[in-house]
């Protein structure tokens, strides 16, 4: 059993940051049903995103906020994410195995300013990502206790393509163009 499941909330020494090999590490599926610990994992996941957007709780544990974790993060190899993202007219809670994309849409956007992650210091590296805007994800999530199929668009898909580019092993900054960090197409949404 690793550590991580040993505690009762995920701390900000926990989250492994970049550069570090395990992060380009791909993660493996997990069984379903879940085991007892990948659900613990998870709900582990799910607590620590949404505690770090209690701006009390985050700053007396000195947690960035965040609106998305997967679990190589905390360095265990399993196709396992979670989610809170709340805008004017919805909210997104997921907490996710397995997901699946099953449709990307042409249309391209990105977030303005930039996308952050907890495994990437803050301020370090500046840039455009380009990202689906409307995609499909085919997902167990455990907060439903259900198969799900999401469909997301605009700020929603990017956080979904953020969190399942994690266990290709992917960060956002590995999206960046090298030569050009601002190089956006005309025709991309601005987030
Ligand atoms: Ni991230």
């Amino acid at each position: 059993m690793n550590n991580i499941l040993k505690k009762k909330y995920i701390t900000t020494n926990d989250i492994i940051v970049e550069p570090n090999d395990i992060l380009k590490e791909k993660s493996s599926n997990v069984n379903l049903p879940l085991s007892k610990e990948d659900k613990q994992l998870l709900r582990l996941m799910y607590n620590h995103v949404a505690n770090s957007q209690d701006e009390d709780y985050a700053k007396k544990y000195h947690i960035r906020a965040a609106v998305g974790i997967a679990a190589i993060q905390v360095g265990i190899k399993k196709r396992l994410i979670a989610i809170k993202t709340k805008s004017e007219n919805h909210s997104m809670r997921l907490a996710l195995a397995n997901p699946i994309i099953t449709y990307k849409s042409e249309q391209m956007c990105y977030l303005n300013p930039g996308e952050g992650c907890l495994s990437v210091e803050e301020g370090k590296y500046h840039g455009i990502v380009p990202r689906h805007f409307h995609i499909k994800v085919e997902a167990y999530n455990l907060l439903s206790n259900s198969k799900v199929l999401i469909e997301a668009r605009g700020f929603d898909a990017i956080v979904l393509q953020h969190e399942i580019d994690h266990l290709d092993g992917i960060l956002y900054i590995d999206r960046i163009n090298k030569l050009d960090p601002d190089y956006k197409k005309e025709d991309w949404i601005s987030i």
